[in-house]
């Protein structure tokens, strides 16, 4: 009985195992052609500095939100990619794409010389340029008058690079932060006589300090920045589609309709 009955268990279990085989085989006949067009990938990680308002901050809610975070958004979506957003302090923020804890990185990055050596970028989803935040009493009227003042930027910027260049490196007057709400703490409680950083931070910051406390002082000794999504070098078939995808939102009006919720009309 027991030989008998093993007998029975295994011609089932061969039985079964060739039915499991052929049918495996028939599902992924089927399933092949579908999964190559529509199989869901794996979602993109996604890094971003988020104290970086209007582009990338938390809400009350603690949720990431902003332009750049509203752009990437669309962006994936227009190219079939799913993100997630994980909040990344700069310092260090290159080195997690670089190690592969991140696949991009948005972050009101400019793109430079300097960087593309070591990253990848999409292609350019928005202008920017350095702006200078000044107490409104502040006689500052051009960027070569914070020489011998006292300068904060968020260290590694190109602010920081900006400030670096008209003052020197190692310039004790020139204070690097962490985060640029931080240089800009530091300002309002006086311990600074300017700060550089980001056009768009610097313009948001102004208008949500009653507006009179500060004022922004352009230059046009600033250079003209552009933003990209930072890759890998070696995912270049993820920045075409990310590249096809941003092509997609400018053509179609959903990119002029972020920059219009962020930045009010052009
Ligand atoms: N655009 C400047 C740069 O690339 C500043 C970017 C800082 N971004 C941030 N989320 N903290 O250097």
């Amino acid at each position: 009985r027991t030989w008998l009955h093993a007998t029975t268990a295994l011609a089932l279990a061969a039985l079964l195992g060739a039915c499991g085989q052929r049918e495996a085989a028939t599902t992924a006949a089927a399933a092949a052609p579908a999964s190559a067009a529509s199989a869901p990938e794996r979602e993109l990680v996604v890094g971003t500095d988020a104290v970086y308002a209007p582009f990338e901050y938390q809400d009350e809610k603690g949720q990431i939100v902003g332009f750049d975070i509203d752009v990437l958004r669309a962006t994936a979506e227009a190219a079939g990619l799913r993100v997630r957003f994980v909040n990344t302090p700069w310092e260090g923020m290159f080195n997690t794409l670089l190690q592969g804890d991140r696949d991009v990185l948005v972050s009101a990055i400019t793109i430079t010389d300097e960087r593309r050596q070591t990253m990848a970028f999409s292609a350019p989803y928005f202008d920017a340029v350095q702006l200078i935040a000044v107490p409104s009493a502040s006689k500052v009227a051009h960027f070569a008058d914070l020489k011998t003042l006292r300068v904060g930027v968020q260290t590694g910027t190109t602010g920081d690079e900006a400030a670096s260049r008209l003052m020197g490196k190692t310039n004790a007057r020139l204070r690097r932060f962490e985060s640029t709400p931080l240089a800009l703490k530091e300002l309002e409680s006086g311990g600074l006589d300017a700060v550089v950083a980001d056009n768009g931070v610097i313009a948001h910051y102004v208008a949500n300090n009653g507006g009179t406390r500060f004022r922004a002082v352009s230059d046009p000794a600033f250079v003209p920045e552009q933003y990209g999504f930072a890759l890998r070098p070696a995912d270049s078939a993820l920045r075409e589609r990310l590249d096809a995808g941003l092509k997609a939102i400018r053509a179609d009006g959903r990119y002029d309709a972020i920059h219009t919720r962020w930045f009010g009309p052009k």
